[in-house]
């Protein structure tokens, strides 16, 4: 008989947010009664699909051990690392002795705190029968410019740019396979790129434009305001 495929999500939540230039990392600052983290992770749990979340956390956190939800049950702390491809690999090791090379692995962005419980599952069902995995994205709308300094070189064609989000969904085993052997590569800047390298070819599912990741300042007026309309349109 084999044995049933285990989902588990992995959350990089490392990083110092120098673009958010706040006096804390930015998965720490408060939106809407909660941190920015606690949003995100309770969004994972509220999905009610995974084993358990593995979260990096940087050595040096003072702010993780004081939030209640470090230790719920379905969350393990591990180590972050220098660049996010080496605190999602870090959190993939720490599940090591549980999980299995064909299981499947979400990874979603800590700063990402308005993921909906319906995009996980949009994203799980359309690809969990799928060779490789993928990714939620949305496609372009801006028209855009290829350029070399101040000059426009040409117009690319906007139908096949998509924007990668989180959460990324891939194989336990080929995932962290594919992210130690792009270790130090700078193109790695997310999981797929990661299997790209590797000769795969991840899917896109598109996602809501609403997972936004906060990054600069004024994204966490916008994710407050999108947080709010989420919450008032499942109470009507
Ligand atoms: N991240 C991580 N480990 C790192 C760098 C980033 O776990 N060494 C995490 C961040 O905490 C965040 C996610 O990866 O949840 C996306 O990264 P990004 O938005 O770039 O966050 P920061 O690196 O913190 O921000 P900045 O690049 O502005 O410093
Ligand atoms: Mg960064």
């Amino acid at each position: 008989m084999t044995q049933a495929i285990t989902y588990w999500a992995v959350v990089p939540a490392a990083g110092v947010g120098k673009r958010m230039n706040a006096d804390r990392p930015k998965q720490y600052l408060e939106l809407d009664g909660k941190t920015v983290i606690e949003h995100s992770l309770s969004r994972l749990l509220q999905a009610d699909v995974f084993a358990a979340i593995s979260v990096a956390i940087s050595m040096e956190d003072p702010y993780w051990p004081e939030l209640g939800i470090s230790t719920h049950s379905k969350i393990i702390t591990a180590a972050g690392g220098k660049e996010r491809a080496d605190s999602v690999l870090s959190a993939l090791t720490a599940i090591a002795a549980q999980a299995a090379d064909d299981d499947w692995v979400l990874v979603h962005d800590a700063a990402r705190p308005c993921i909906t419980a319906a995009d996980i599952h949009r994203l799980i069902n359309e690809l969990k029968q799928d060779e490789v995995g993928g990714i939620l994205a949305l496609p372009s709308h801006d028209t855009l410019k290829k350029t070399q300094g101040q000059d426009i070189l040409g117009t690319l064609d906007r139908s096949h740019i998509w924007r990668a989000l989180t959460p990324q969904m891939f194989r336990y085993g080929r995932l962290k396979a594919a992210l130690s052997a792009a270790a130090g590569n700078p193109a790695v800047t997310d999981e797929a790129s990661a299997l790209e390298l590797q000769g795969w070819q991840p899917k896109i599912v598109e996602g809501r434009p609403d997972n936004i990741k906060i990054t600069r300042p004024e994204d966490l007026a916008l994710a407050q305001f999108y947080l709010e309309r989420q919450i008032r349109t499942t109470k009507s």
